[in-house]
């Protein structure tokens, strides 16, 4: 299957692609962009018409205006510098590149990268990014974007983005070591890389490769003018703590060292201190060991220095010139800093030994000499030290897995680098054939797969001339009289050998050579030549002529160090040092001299080229817009000038010989088949002969356009425009139908929607209208119902209360028919009985009248006696008959008696009541037993002493008299006093004696027999006094309601020597009674009881007077007691 749409000139070809990538490019397609739309200027210089310098630049320079800082011809992406940061590099745009194709969208470094990314995964071919251009052009800005793109894109995963990290986090490091601010860029690269980034089959990265080219160490010792030293310098010097520098015995002072150019310092929008921690941090993830780290840094520091060594002459006295070291201080710090024997070290810096055949020749080194020394070695110091770091970066980046690798190799060379003057020394020429070199494989690789594709899709092809560079190539690497080579002889060439014997044996070697000039060359061309100085040589390069100042052509390719430095480096306790010089080790000495620069360099560079041409290459060409480092200008001469020797016009010709545009014929029909109407809107066949039918239909010249197998190929831009005009004219007649379509569409749905909804609507209205009318005409309906319903009801109500009515009328009239004859019938029968009464009462009268009058002689004396008693009789007798009816209940308390009938019967009635009553009574009592009948008679002899008299009584009326209180036979507690009493018991009580003496009182059992009245202690039941009833006179109590009482004894009898006993109790009334009664029943004499409120009582010689008043609420309900004085004893009661 091919590509389904490539204009790529020839350099990619036919691709097999993956069935799966196919259908995503077919998904892709959908969307149906194209390079070609919203171009500004032209997007890809193929298609420029005119073509020529002029219309080139203009277009670069619409674009870059743009903000269009790509350009594509054909595969080759240009670059122009923009000197500012273009929002362009998010992730939505690595998003909006990612599996799209090369043309789909706007030119970019992404598309490249994908491109590449893909074809690299998908179809197995190792790729190279090729990026040139001159220094500040972008190459390394474009070489990181290249590899953050391809990092953004491929796997994703914790090892795989380690990896990424990590390849990623080795640019700072080697930018900080070798990259170095210039006049040209702020950060440019002092020195080539090339970077193998490894995948695996699906796509992620395992690890990489770097390999270095030649780092510009000149620059350690010296810099021109406006430029620095490498940025680790400086970095080390603001960003490192005071402890570190201490450690490093640096001091923070640029101006402390020599090897640092003082004017420009510090550099504009460049934070060295960041970057220093940057870089560490960098390190760190890259997988540098914290010592190795430090290590590093003694080294820089051992080399920064280095340059502060001084000397100064000293004769000797065979006239030859020696040198010392002026100041063994700095001396004696890089010596404790790298574990050097400082005596070593100075001797080397004194001392030059030479060995040949097993001979030491030892040599004093001048003061000049001991300065080239000095500074041989800081460069080697530093350039093997940048060399280790790749190795170290190398062993931490390199793939852990021993899979099949794919690669893809990042190149970011320096570029061409001509100086105005006659500044360019062996570093620009080293460079610039290193891009001459890059040159030829860009025109070897894309003719040749240019050329491969023709044949390869049967495309008739003419060869194209070009200017093949590789006669300068030759010129410059020849084995036998290439330049380098020249310069190599003469280095190893024994006898004085200076830049000039060099200059002169190229003078006679290269004379002839068409781009070789050289004034003093045998070729007198340009003898005259006042532009060529005499120590110069020119080259005339692929890109443009070069004069190459020829002083220290020499030196540089021999970049000796002499074995005393390297030896006393070997011995270096400083284990990293120790391993940057081998060839000091004394066991391997090794007399051969060491391999130039420049034959170092050469067999690298054909290294690369080999590497690089198993590879399909991807180009990206740099081009710087100004010289000031400014955004937004575009310096036309500038640009021009380096369109000129980056061969763009040129790359563009080449693609345009044979055929400007391709494309694989489905893509191509998809886009034009508008054009033509047997392909609108679809092609059933092949696309191939769709195409065939298009071109014809469209009348294309048939010298414009040739079949290839699977693609279409256009020689001429104009046809291509002259059919993106069509399309775009096309496009718009098509976008006129589609919108009068829809439009139609629109407006018709709409019609038919309205008509829709109007049909709904008139359905709803009408139905609503014949709702509401059928409800009117229901309602209607309903009432006219109502009525006649109502009407008709009242109608028959109205006959219903009619005939009821009637019927009731009939009634009432048949009632008081009735009525009346019955008022008639009694009115005749009253009357009739009236006049029988009459006829009665008349008759009576008359016989009455008749019987007196017979009579009267025989009654008139007696009769009204007789009849007055008999009425009276009869009076009583009904009396009583009725009386019997009406008897109250046999109960004593009944106070009900029927109300009396007749006056004169008054006293009847009262007596009868009064027997009635007693005969009750009688009754009543009848039915009680003997018991009782005491308990009763004790009660109403109570009644007969107390009632009326004592205001005690009425509450003693309910209680009954119980006599033995205490139970005496059964307690046996009293038994003692049981057995002391023969007689009956009739009270056994306590009550309280009251105290003669003081009032108080205090418990005393009561006993009351028959004969006598007995005092017992209540606890013990001893008892304390004994009085015979007789000795009893008198009993004397209050007429309140209080149970005080006091006893009178008889004087002079026993009982009587200690006093009258005053008592008081709960139950005086029965107790009083009792002892009345049994006195009573005793002596046959009345017991005096008093009752008074104020009495006299007996106490031993003295009468006391006992008075009772009222109202004392002091002590509540309870009466008190107090002897007031001798003669008065106070009770209070309540
Ligand atoms: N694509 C870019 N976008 C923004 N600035 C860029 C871009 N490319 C280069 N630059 C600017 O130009 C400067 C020089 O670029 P650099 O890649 O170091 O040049 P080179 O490696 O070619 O010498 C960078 O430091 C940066 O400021
Ligand atoms: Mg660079």
């Amino acid at each position: 299957m091919e590509r389904t749409q490539d204009c790529r000139g020839g350099s990619v070809g036919a691709q097999r692609v993956h069935f799966a990538s196919h259908l995503q490019t077919m998904a892709k397609m959908e969307v149906k962009t194209s390079l070609l739309d919203n171009m500004i200027g032209v997007g890809d210089m193929v298609l420029l018409e005119p073509l020529n310098e002029e219309t080139f630049i203009n277009n670069l320079k619409k674009r870059f205006d743009h903000n269009e800082i790509y350009t594509y011809i054909g595969s080759v992406v240009i670059s122009v510098n923009p000197y500012r940061s273009l929002p362009i590099y998010s992730p939505e745009k690595v998003e909006d590149y990612r599996n799209r194709n090369f043309y789909e969208l706007s030119p970019h470094i992404f598309a490249l990268s994908d491109e590449a990314y893909r074809s690299l995964r998908d179809q197995d071919k190792d790729q190279c990014i090729l990026i040139t251009g001159e220094s500040g052009a972008g190459k390394t800005e474009a070489s990181k974007l290249v590899m953050s793109y391809v990092a953004a894109v491929c796997g994703k995963g914790a090892e795989v983005n380690q990896v990424k990290e990590q390849l990623l986090q080795s640019n700072p490091v080697l930018e900080a070591f070798g990259n170095a601010k210039t006049v040209r860029n702020d950060n440019s690269s002092r020195f080539g890389k090339y970077m193998d980034i490894e995948f695996d089959f699906k796509g992620d990265p395992l690890g990489g490769v770097i390999s270095n080219y030649l780092l510009e160490k000149s620059r350690v010792v010296k810099q021109p003018r406006g430029e620095r030293n490498f940025h680790v310098f400086y970095q080390l010097l603001s960003g490192a703590s005071e402890e570190l520098l201490h450690k490093l015995k640096l001091e923070q002072d640029f101006s402390r060292y020599n090897y640092l150019s003082l004017d420009s310092a510090k550099v504009n929008g460049v934070d060295d201190a960041a970057n220093f921690r940057t870089v560490r941090n960098a390190m760190q993830i890259v997988g540098f060991m914290d010592h190795e780290a430090e290590s590093v840094l003694e080294v820089v520091a051992a080399v920064l220095k280095l340059g502060n060594i001084e000397f100064k002459p000293e004769s000797r006295v065979n006239g030859l010139d020696e040198s010392k070291i002026k100041d063994k201080n700095e001396l004696k710090e890089i010596c404790e800093l790298t574990g050097i024997d400082q005596s070593v070290l100075e001797r080397a810096f004194s001392f030059r030994t030479v060995e040949a055949k097993q001979e030491k020749v030892s040599t004093t080194l001048n003061v000049a000499q001991a300065y080239y020394a000095r500074d041989a070695l800081a460069k080697n110091l530093y350039s093997r030290l940048f060399s280790w770091l790749v190795n170290r970066i190398n062993e931490s980046i390199k793939a852990q897995t021993k899979v099949r690798k794919k690669v893809m190799g990042v190149l970011d060379i320096y570029g061409f680098e001509i100086f105005e003057s006659a500044d360019n020394s062996f570093e620009q020429f080293i460079i610039n054939y290193c891009n001459e070199k890059l040159q030829q494989i860009f025109i070897e690789l894309t003719l040749k797969e240019e050329q491969e594709e023709y044949i390869r899709e049967d495309i008739e092809w003419t060869h194209i001339d070009y200017f093949n560079n590789a006669i300068i190539c030759d010129l410059i690497e020849n084995n036998t009289n290439g330049i380098l080579a020249m310069l190599d002889e003469e280095c190893l060439r024994p006898g004085t050998v200076t830049d000039d014997t060099f200059l002169e044996k190229l003078n006679q070697v290269c004379a002839t050579h068409q781009h070789f000039e050289s004034r003093m060359s045998r070729c007198s061309r340009f003898l005259n030549d006042t532009s060529l100085p005499h120590s110069c040589f020119r080259i005339q390069h692929y890109a443009g002529k070069v004069l190459y100042q020829v002083e220290g052509f020499v030196d540089k390719n021999n970049d000796l160090l002499y074995r005393d430095l390297s030896q006393a480096m070997w011995k270096a306790g400083h284990a990293l040092i120790k391993s940057l010089f081998p060839e000091g080790n004394p066991a391997k000495i090794n007399l051969k001299r060491p391999p130039t620069a420049g034959s170092q360099f050469k067999a690298s560079v054909a290294t690369l080229m080999k590497n690089l041409q198993t590879k399909n290459p991807n180009y990206i060409r740099c081009i710087k817009p100004n010289d000031k480092k400014a955004a937004h200008v575009f310096t036309e001469s500038l640009v021009c000038h380096q369109i000129r020797y980056l061969g763009l016009l040129e790359n563009v010709r080449v693609r345009r010989a044979g055929y400007a545009f391709r494309q694989a014929y489905e893509p191509c029909l998809e886009r034009y088949k508008m054009l033509c109407k047997q392909t609108w809107p679809h092609w059933k066949g092949p696309a191939r002969s769709g195409v065939e039918v298009l071109f014809n239909e469209l009348e294309i010249p048939m010298e414009e356009y040739s079949f290839g197998r699977s693609k279409i190929f256009i020689r001429n831009p104009r046809t291509l425009f002259a059919l993106e005009d069509l399309r775009k004219q096309r496009l718009e007649d098509l976008a006129t139908l589609i919108q009068k379509i829809y439009r139609g569409w629109k407006c018709r749905t709409h019609f038919l929607l309205m008509k829709k909804s109007q049909i709904v609507i008139a359905a709803w209205c009408r139905r609503y209208a014949q709702q509401k009318r059928y409800q009117q005409i229901k309602a209607s309906a309903l009432a006219i119902q109502s009525y006649i319903r109502g009407w008709k009801a009242r109608k028959i109500l109205r006959e219903l209360k009619h005939q009821k009515r009637c019927k009731a009328a009939a009634t009432t009239i048949a009632a008081y028919w009735h009525g009346t004859q019955a008022r008639r019938e009694l009115k005749r029968l009253k009357e009739e009985a009236r006049r029988k009464h009459a006829v009665a009462v008349i008759w009576a009268y008359w016989l009455g009248l008749k019987v007196r009058r017979e009579y009267r002689k025989y009654f008139r004396a007696n009769a009204g006696k007789k009849i007055y008693e008999f009425t009276l009789q009869r009076i009583v007798q009904k009396y009583f008959l009725e009386m019997k009816n009406k008897m109250p209940s046999l109960s004593p308390i009944d106070k009900n008696w029927p109300s009396r009938p007749y006056l004169f019967l008054d006293s009847t009635h009262k007596e009868l009541k009064r027997i009635f009553h007693l005969w009750r009574c009688k009754k009543y009592r009848d039915q009680f037993t003997d018991q009782q009948k005491l308990i009763y008679e004790e009660k109403l002899e109570a009644s007969e002493l107390f009632k009326d008299k004592k205001a005690l009584y009425p509450s003693s009326v309910g209680q009954p008299f119980q006599g033995a209180y205490l139970e005496i036979n059964k307690n046996p507690k009293y038994k003692k006093l049981k057995d002391a009493i023969e007689e009956k018991i009739i009270i056994a009580e306590v009550v309280n004696k009251i105290n003669r003496a003081n009032g108080k009182s205090t418990s005393r059992i009561f006993l009351l027999t028959n004969n006598n009245l007995l005092l017992a202690d209540q606890k013990s039941g001893q008892i304390k006094s004994e009085v015979p009833l007789v000795d009893v006179t008198k009993v004397s109590m209050s007429s309140q309601n209080d149970g005080f009482f006091a006893v009178h004894l008889k004087e002079g009898s026993e009982a009587a020597s200690k006093g009258d006993f005053l008592f008081s109790s709960d139950h005086l009334i029965e107790m009083a009674t009792k002892l009345y009664r049994t006195t009573l029943s005793q002596t046959k004499q009345k017991l005096n009881i008093e009752i008074s409120d104020e009495f006299l009582v007996q106490f031993r010689q003295d009468k006391v007077c006992v008075k009772f008043i009222q109202g004392n609420q002091k002590n509540g309900s309870v009466p008190t007691c107090k002897r007031k004085n001798n003669r008065l004893l106070e009770v209070a009661v309540p």
